[in-house]
């Protein structure tokens, strides 16, 4: 999906898009944006631990992006309004999906995803 129209606030756990760039083109209000780092090796299965690289606001008429493999996670607030642009169909793809507070890692086939 490229277009995003949100009714209610939300907020994504800090991931990646894949094998997929992303360009995130804020339309109406903004979202806050956080670029994560990764600080372990990556070699412990399942283990995962980040740290904020970077935080900010994307306003309306802003543009954000974010290469392969680039860590961030999304909070937008109510009556949201936003494009994204992937390199290839992400949705068909397996991702990376942390959770901070667990230091875990697990992939994600985005194509089993409830729709
Ligand atoms: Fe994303």
């Amino acid at each position: 999906m490229l277009v995003h129209g949100r009714d209610k606030c939300g907020k994504s756990a800090p991931h990646d898009h894949g094998p997929c760039w992303v360009v995130y083109g804020q339309y109406r209000h903004y979202t806050d944006m956080t670029r994560w780092k990764r600080l372990d090796s990556g070699t412990a299965a399942g283990h995962a631990e980040l740290t904020v690289q970077k935080q900010f606001r994307l306003n309306a008429g802003e543009a954000a992006a974010f290469a392969k493999g680039d860590i961030h996670a999304i909070a937008y607030g109510d009556d949201t309004f936003f494009i994204r642009v992937t390199g290839g169909d992400v949705e068909k793809q397996k991702t990376l999906r942390f959770n901070l507070e667990k230091q875990t890692v697990e992939v994600e086939d985005r194509a089993q995803r409830p729709r």
